[in-house]
């Protein structure tokens, strides 16, 4: 599928699918007959009044044109009160217009950018959002099944008044492919079965962002490695699988002078069956995406070379797999960190933080800016902000502040939880500097606090828990649907093209 914005003539433009953006109210009056001839425009005003289409948020209707212009079909897309839309209504609709296409397999299609040229939106937004809308709704994941041939649809072709405005759209559109691209790859991880994902497979794809000469260069540590730099916690969480673990570090450099440099730091358990502490079957059906956060890294790194932001960026993850066995970590045992705490496992079902605490540490001997780590960490995150919402912990406001920005014009759930000092002793162990569970309740803020204990103090540091977005168990809407999300891909890359 090619997406591109140009100047042109509705009623000529030769396609399978017209699409018009139509408002609730007066508005969708005055919009047809901007766009089209008095005749024509007075037939469709017709229709709609006949199929008493409202243009509500959510409504569309399908009009077969019959030689009346060069569009075959005109799709109504309702967006709601003018006043009222938003990207995020854009993105939702135009997943939906993709669906529709898919249905119909439609090859071609014009998206009349009139509508939306007329209502003050910000353009650049509203084309990145539809984008977004076709692209994401369009993912599924393939590796595994066979499915019959479908046509898919071709051109998505986004038609603009007025040519200035159809050439920064065609920026834009740019930009938008490559935050789909990046949110994909982070999608089909996500959605790889750990058969064929374990610890050396996350390398692989690592590996995989290197070319020659490009702007993106690896380290891989490697088991007598981690040993050597006294990465206890990712060695321990490890110790009962049969495959090797790895610790990958990625760097990004841009060509001029670095704005900021920025360590991304992921969690990736590439199967988290809970180790010792096993957990129950249903649980653990899900636990192949327990590696969602570095996967998101690998997504962002996927398009770092193309997108060029002014930032260095530092990719970090430790592979592990966490399985019961002879030889797997029990109860009551002691690691030590790289930072050289030491923590006493209680529960090996709550390994993520354990092996951060390696990854953490790590990433703030680079002395970067900030680190920021992503982490399908806990189920207690889940019970406090539900499946569709990241819980985001910072040790800084002003950086919270900057993410959550980020997170709201990108279009992804995400509130802040607090790090709140008191329940420190919560995590602080008998034998050792910290232990692994913090009690029954506000799981979701010791397990941020364990965090903590392994970023260096003035570190500015933001952790999100993304345990319930990285997957739709439910779809959540036109453009996420069960399955990987790719979260939070789309926030990562507005946080750092905002520098
Ligand atoms: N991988 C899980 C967290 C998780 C749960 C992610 C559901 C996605 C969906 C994590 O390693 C874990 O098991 N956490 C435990 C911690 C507890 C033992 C303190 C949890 O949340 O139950
Ligand atoms: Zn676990
Ligand atoms: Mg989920």
């Amino acid at each position: 599928m090619t997406i591109l914005a140009k100047k042109g003539e509705l009623s000529s433009s030769v396609c399978d699918l017209l699409v018009i953006s139509a408002f609730a109210g007066e508005q969708k009056e005055v919009l047809l007959s901007d766009a089209f001839d008095a005749s024509l425009s007075e037939y469709l005003l017709q229709v709609i009044k006949d199929d008493h289409f409202e243009a509500k948020e959510g409504s569309t209707l399908l009009i077969r044109m019959d030689g009346r212009i060069s569009a075959k079909r005109l799709l109504v897309v309702g967006l709601g009160k003018m006043e009222e839309v938003s990207a995020h209504i854009l993105r939702k609709a135009f997943a939906q217009v993709q669906h529709a296409c898919a249905g119909m397999q439609i090859k071609s299609v014009n998206v009349s950018m009139v509508g939306l040229e007329v209502a003050e939106v910000d353009l650049d937004e509203s084309v990145q959002a539809i984008v977004e809308g076709f692209r994401l709704s369009g993912y599924t994941y393939g590796r595994y099944k066979k499915e019959e041939k479908k046509k898919t649809t071709e051109t998505v072709e986004f038609t603009f008044s007025d040519a200035k405005l159809a050439k920064k759209a065609q920026s834009v559109i740019e930009l938008a492919e490559l935050v789909c691209s990046a949110t994909v790859s982070a999608r089909d991880l996500v959605n790889t079965p750990a058969l064929h994902l374990a610890p050396k497979d996350m390398v692989d794809a690592a590996k995989a962002m290197v070319k020659e000469k490009g702007p993106i260069s690896i380290k891989v540590y490697d088991e007598p490695k981690l040993k050597k730099m006294g990465a206890g916690g990712i060695l321990g969480i490890n110790q009962g699988s049969d495959h090797e673990p790895f610790m990958v570090h990625l760097t990004y450099k841009p060509a001029k002078k670095a704005k900021k440099v920025i360590a991304l730091v992921g969690k990736a358990v590439t199967f988290d069956s809970g180790g010792l502490s096993l957990k129950p079957s249903d649980s653990m059906m899900g636990m192949k995406i327990d590696m969602g956060g570095a996967a998101a890294v690998l997504g962002v790194f996927s398009v770092l070379a193309k997108l060029q932001p002014n930032v260095e960026v530092h990719g970090i993850f430790g592979a592990v797999e966490n399985m019961p066995s002879g030889k797997a970590i029990r109860p009551g045992d002691i690691v030590k960190a790289i930072n050289g705490k030491t923590i006493e496992i209680l529960n090996t079902d709550a390994e993520g933080r354990v092996t951060l605490a390696d990854t953490l540490s790590y990433a703030c001997t680079l002395k970067p800016d900030m680190v920021i780590d992503l982490a399908t960490l806990t189920g207690a995150c889940m019970v406090a902000l539900g499946e569709e919402i990241t819980g985001l912990m910072s040790n800084n406001p002003e950086l919270a502040q900057r993410m959550l920005t980020s997170a709201k014009q990108a279009g992804e759930e995400m509130w802040e939880l607090p790090l709140y000092k008191g329940y420190r002793q919560l995590i602080l162990s008998d034998v050792a500097d910290v232990k692994n569970i913090g009690g029954r309740y506000g799981g979701a803020l010791t397990a941020g606090l364990f965090l903590q204990e392994f970023v260096t103090k003035d570190m500015p540091w933001i952790h999100m828990d993304i345990a319930g977005p990285a997957y739709a168990e439910r779809p959540f809407n036109a453009y996420e649907q069960k399955g990987a999300t790719g979260h939070p891909v789309r926030t990562l890359i507005h946080f750092l093209r905002s520098y």
